[in-house]
């Protein structure tokens, strides 16, 4: 039974046509550089890389995916455990009798795709208890050196921003770039691609003076109008321009609205009205308390009017550039997950149409 069989409303992979041509010629050169993949939220980066490593040949390719969502990661234990996977031990077991080395094991063991490296729990045991993060990457350096002698190796790590500000002697994730640079940039043995949905991390990196000229930004944006109006065809869906125009060409929202049996103008007022209460209990609350944002140093007070002046930008337009927005209200508005700033183009909209709509709708009512 496939997933389209298995539950009503099951959707298939839908288009992405450009978006999988541009990986799709980034894999069929030598890795040079990191690959950022970035979007609004539920905008389908996670399963746009999904479809893309079940489509790979896995005769050429061995794929390590690496997702930290949810993962609380404080210390350099829990780095590493995410880095790796324990094998269980049948399977290493087998692997042991044909007598084969670890990197070969990671090719037998290829499925579909590895959720982390596979290795002996003892060599995890070891990398915990030196505490230091140098041997780790020199043990996986070693390691897809050793695969890509057969295999061409990738490495995605689904939401990196988890580990952005983490800790290890100095920051971590300056450790990874360092080590994703050896693997691409210097030597040419395995594809890297980061996902991350956190447009402000995503800022940052794109300004780290370290990763100039080292890095690849692939946006994977909601989908644009005539390609939601095909998605919604497919589905039978009447409506289609109501929907548009309110939902947008985002994944994630239309498929709820596939998926829910109201008449689509109560639905579309019960998504735009709950919005609306979120952006009404922000405005709400900033009457009261002036929350401090870090920029450099400097924490710095965000203020309520500047909030409404940055929302009134978008009262006549769906974006806007990212130049004469006052930065602490910006990046209060894009943590709260209201706007989407794509740092590669310089511009600034709401994350998603829903949104763009109830923050319309609140302008005309708040003093
Ligand atoms: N091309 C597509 N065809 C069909 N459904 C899709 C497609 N892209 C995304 N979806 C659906 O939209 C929803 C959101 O997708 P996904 O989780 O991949 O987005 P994301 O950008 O990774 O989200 P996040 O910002 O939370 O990381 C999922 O339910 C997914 O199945
Ligand atoms: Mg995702």
């Amino acid at each position: 039974m496939n997933a389209t069989e298995k539950f009503e409303h099951s959707i298939e992979f839908f288009n992405r046509e450009r978006e999988k041509e541009e990986i799709l010629s980034i894999l069929r050169q030598e890795p040079r550089e990191i690959n950022f993949i970035y979007g609004p939220i539920n905008s389908g980066k996670t399963t746009l890389i999904q479809k893309l490593i079940d489509d790979l040949p896995k005769d050429k390719y061995v794929v390590f995916y690496i997702n930290l969502r949810g993962k609380l990661i404080k210390e350099y234990g829990g780095f590493v455990r995410v880095l790796f996977k324990v094998k269980r031990k049948e399977i290493s077991e087998k692997v042991i009798e044909k007598g084969e080395k670890l990197a070969k094991k990671a090719l037998v063991l290829a499925g579909r795709y590895l959720s982390g490296i596979p290795i002996e729990k003892d060599m995890l045991d070891g990398f915990l208890e030196t505490k230091s993060s140098e041997d780790v990457f020199e043990f996986l350096e070693e390691y897809f050196l050793k695969i890509s002698e057969t295999k061409i190796p990738i490495l995605i790590i689904d939401e990196l921003q988890v580990i952005g500000d983490l800790e290890i002697n100095g920051k971590a994730i300056y450790k990874l770039f360092n080590f994703f640079i050896r693997l691409t940039k210097e030597l040419h043995i395995c594809h890297v691609f980061a996902l991350s949905s956190d447009s402000l991390f995503i800022e940052r990196v794109y300004a780290e003076a370290m990763l100039e000229g080292r890095t690849n930004y692939l946006l994977v944006d909601d989908f644009d109008k005539e390609t939601a109006r095909k998605f919604l065809e497919k589905y039978n869906f009447g409506d289609t321009d109501i929907a548009i125009q309110y939902f947008g060409g985002k994944p994630g929202d239309l498929i709820k609205l596939l998926a829910q049996n109201k008449d689509i103008t109560i639905f579309m007022k019960e998504t735009t009205d709950e919005k609306k209460r979120f952006l009404i209990d922000m405005l709400d609350e900033l009457l009261y308390v002036k929350p401090k944002i870090e920029i450099g140093k400097e924490k710095i007070p965000v203020e309520r009017h500047k909030i409404i002046d940055v929302l009134k930008k978008f009262k006549d337009k769906e974006e806007t550039e990212d130049v004469e927005i006052s930065r602490p209200e910006k990046i209060y508005l894009v943590n709260r997950n209201i706007l989407f700033v794509n740092s590669k183009s310089g511009i600034i909209k709401p994350q998603s149409k829903i949104i763009l709509t109830a923050i319309r709708e609140i302008l005309k009512e708040i003093k």
